[in-house]
């Protein structure tokens, strides 16, 4: 049996998988779906006062081998503040696990957040999660940096319960020890989406028939993984706040990772979007058996192992190689002599009809196993 409990900020999740603010959780019957397949938390669509609401905004989504797209606006993407409060109100009637309310404005003064936070509290919010991803651009110029610092510093001595601000790329790794420094807050989430320009040379007219021209376009997928746990690394090391971490997960072997890495708990959107509720279940089973399969019977043993040794060091760490070369299994290969044109390698040569590896030349890279399509390439270890 493992054991998947964890502590946030004072309470107990039945396990690591919080779902991420999205079209997962701007429903009620989201949110119970999340709960009825295991969530250990959600974390509402992002709540904003002065949207009053605009039927006429539309979000228009697509998913290639990039990523999720979404276009959209900021009426479309935020609740108005009473159907946030609606919706928190009936989730906390039914359902017994953390409700954290996220809460979103387009400028850095405190009284426009503040009124806000205080009705999601009365309506049952446990937490409440800031979304920064509208606020003025760029956030990294000293002006808005200044007055970032100053609202988070003021709301979290303002709020009742644990306020936790949600970061994207905009906001590097290494400043944000220095950033939160004078405010109260002890959790931080991460990461939110990357604002990028709409892929412009494809022709979405012609298969949809929903866009003009495309703009802006939020990307999301498992491209962000690698960047997600480099934030884990740089906040681990260089903070002691609670983390939850996400942005990129597809799998329980991602989750797993930024376990190890140091955060508290996940949080996760585009791929149950993608795969359907009842991908969480099959994530926190999945996860179960990974940590079997590394040794470990809880969630805590992880954690402590980590918060012993600070961090598990990757940048001090280093890999060690074992003396290896490539082998072709002549059955398996189609001669489709995909790997001969990897300009990576020498070694791998076409001798009467047949595709062979120089052993003598081959330094066991490992490129070409990944590029052969039948399976037919290992590497092996030298005697
Ligand atoms: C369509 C869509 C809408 C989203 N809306 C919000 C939002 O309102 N507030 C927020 O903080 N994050 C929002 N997110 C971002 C997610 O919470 C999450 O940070 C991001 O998708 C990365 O995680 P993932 O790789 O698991 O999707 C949205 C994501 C998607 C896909
Ligand atoms: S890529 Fe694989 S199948 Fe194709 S020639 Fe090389 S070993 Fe054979
Ligand atoms: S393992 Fe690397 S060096 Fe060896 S044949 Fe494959 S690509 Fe070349």
């Amino acid at each position: 049996m493992t054991d998947l409990n964890l502590d946030l900020l004072g309470c107990k999740l039945r396990n690591p998988v919080i779902i991420a603010s999205s079209p997962l959780t701007e429903d009620l019957k989201g949110i119970i779906e999340c709960f009825n397949n295991g969530a250990s938390a959600v974390i509402t669509k992002s709540i904003s006062k002065i949207n009053k609401g605009n039927p006429s905004e539309a979000r228009r989504a697509y998913f290639d081998k990039e990523g999720l797209w979404a276009t959209s606006t900021y009426f479309r993407e935020t609740l108005d503040l009473d159907s946030g409060c609606d919706i928190i109100a009936s989730a906390s009637s039914k359902i017994d696990i953390p409700i954290i309310a996220s809460i979103t404005g387009l400028d850095f003064e405190v009284e426009k957040w503040i009124g806000s936070c205080e009705k999601v509290i009365l309506a049952g919010a446990k937490m409440i999660q800031l979304d920064l991803f509208y606020l003025p651009q760029p956030i990294t110029n000293s002006t808005n940096l200044n007055k970032l610092k100053r609202l988070i510093k003021d709301l979290s001595q303002l709020i009742q319960v644990p306020i936790i601000p949600k970061i994207n790329i905009e906001i590097p790794a290494y400043l944000i020890k220095e950033l939160f420094s004078e405010s109260n807050i002890k959790c931080i989430s991460f990461l939110d989406s990357i604002r990028v320009p709409s892929p412009i040379t494809k022709n979405l007219q012609s298969r949809y028939k929903m866009v003009r021209h495309l703009g802006m376009s939020s990307l999301f997928g498992s491209w962000q993984l690698p960047l997600t746990n480099h934030y884990a690394i740089i906040l681990r090391k260089t903070t002691d706040y609670q983390l939850i971490g996400g942005g990129g997960i597809s799998n329980s072997c991602d989750i797993l990772t930024l376990l190890m890495l140091g955060v508290n708990a996940t949080q996760i959107a585009s791929t149950i979007i993608i795969n359907g509720f009842g991908y969480i279940s099959t994530l926190i089973k999945n996860l179960e058996e990974d940590l079997i399969e590394e040794g470990f019977t809880s969630i805590h043993e992880i954690q402590n192992k980590i918060t012993k040794s600070q961090t598990i060091d990757i940048e001090q760490s280093h890999t060690v190689f074992i003396e290896s070369y490539a082998i072709i299994d002549q059955k398996r290969c189609s001669k489709c002599k995909k790997c001969i044109t990897l300009s990576f390698c020498r070694a791998i040569i076409e001798m009467n009809g047949v595709i062979t590896i120089n052993s003598e030349i081959c330094e066991g890279c490992g490129l070409c196993v990944s590029c052969c399509n039948e399976n037919a390439i290992f590497v092996i270890e030298r005697d």
